[in-house]
C-alpha cells in the first residue's frame, strides 16, 4: 500500500511542477546526450594532461574532435597574454593553428576535475578545476563552452578561467590595491 501511495505522490508532484517556464520544444536541440557530452569532456581532458584518449594521442584527439574552422575565444587568455582587449576575442583561428600552438606548451595540467557538465542544444558547458598548473601554487577554476556543428565537430571553444590564479602559477608577481576600507 505504501509504495503505491508514494508513487501517486510523486506523479502528482510531477504534474504540479511541469514546465513552469513554458519552454517550447526546440528542433535541432537534440544533438548530444549527456553521455555524449561526458565523453567529449573525457576526451578533451586528455588533451590538457597530454595523455592518450580512446582516439589516440592529443594531436589525433584534436584532429577528430575539431572542425577545420575551429576557433578558440577567450578574454582571460588575452588578458594573461597582456594583449589589448579590442573586441576581437579570437585567440586562435583554425584547427591546425590551434593544434600547433597547443603542442608548444606540452603538459601543463594535472588533477583535472569536472565540477559540472551541461548540455544545451549544440553546446556543452564544462565547469572545471585544475589542481595543478606548473608550479601548482593555486588551484584554477574555469568554464569552457563548446559549440558543435551538425557533424558533432567542435567549431568554437570559449574558455574563461581564473587568469589571476593561472598567472600566479606561471610565476607572476601580483600586488593588490587595498580594496574597501
Ligand atoms: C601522435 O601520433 C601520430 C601517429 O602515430 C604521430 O604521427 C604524431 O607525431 C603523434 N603526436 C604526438 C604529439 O605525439
Ligand atoms: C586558462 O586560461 C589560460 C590563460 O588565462 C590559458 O592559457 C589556459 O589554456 C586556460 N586553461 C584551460 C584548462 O583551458
Ligand atoms: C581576430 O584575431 C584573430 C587571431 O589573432 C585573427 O586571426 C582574426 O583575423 C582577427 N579578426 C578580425 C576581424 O580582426
Ligand atoms: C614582487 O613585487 C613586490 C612589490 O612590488 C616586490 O617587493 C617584490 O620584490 C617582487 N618580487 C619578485 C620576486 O619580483
Amino acid at each position: 500500500m505504501l509504495p503505491v501511495l508514494f508513487l501517486q505522490a510523486l506523479a502528482f508532484t510531477g504534474i504540479a511542477a511541469a514546465n513552469p517556464w513554458r519552454r517550447p520544444n526546440r528542433r535541432g536541440c537534440e544533438l548530444l546526450s549527456q553521455a555524449d557530452a561526458d565523453l567529449l569532456i573525457t576526451r578533451w581532458t586528455t588533451t590538457l594532461t597530454q595523455t592518450d584518449s580512446d582516439l589516440g594521442n592529443s594531436t589525433q584527439t584534436w584532429d577528430y574532435l575539431l572542425a577545420d574552422e575551429f576557433k578558440l575565444v577567450s578574454g582571460s587568455i588575452q588578458t594573461l597574454q597582456q594583449q589589448n582587449v579590442n573586441g576581437n576575442y579570437t585567440i586562435y583561428d583554425g584547427k591546425q593553428t590551434y593544434i600547433a600552438n597547443e603542442l608548444k606548451y606540452g603538459a601543463l595540467y594535472a588533477g583535472v576535475h569536472d565540477l559540472d557538465i551541461i548540455v544545451g542544444c549544440n553546446r556543452v558547458v564544462w565547469y572545471w578545476q585544475v589542481d595543478s598548473v606548473l608550479e601548482a601554487i593555486i588551484k584554477v577554476r574555469g568554464v569552457n563552452i563548446f559549440s558543435l556543428n551538425s557533424e558533432g565537430k567542435i567549431t568554437q571553444l570559449v574558455v574563461e578561467n581564473d587568469s589571476l590564479a593561472f598567472g600566479i602559477n606561471f610565476g607572476a608577481n601580483v600586488t593588490f590595491p587595498a580594496f574597501g576600507g
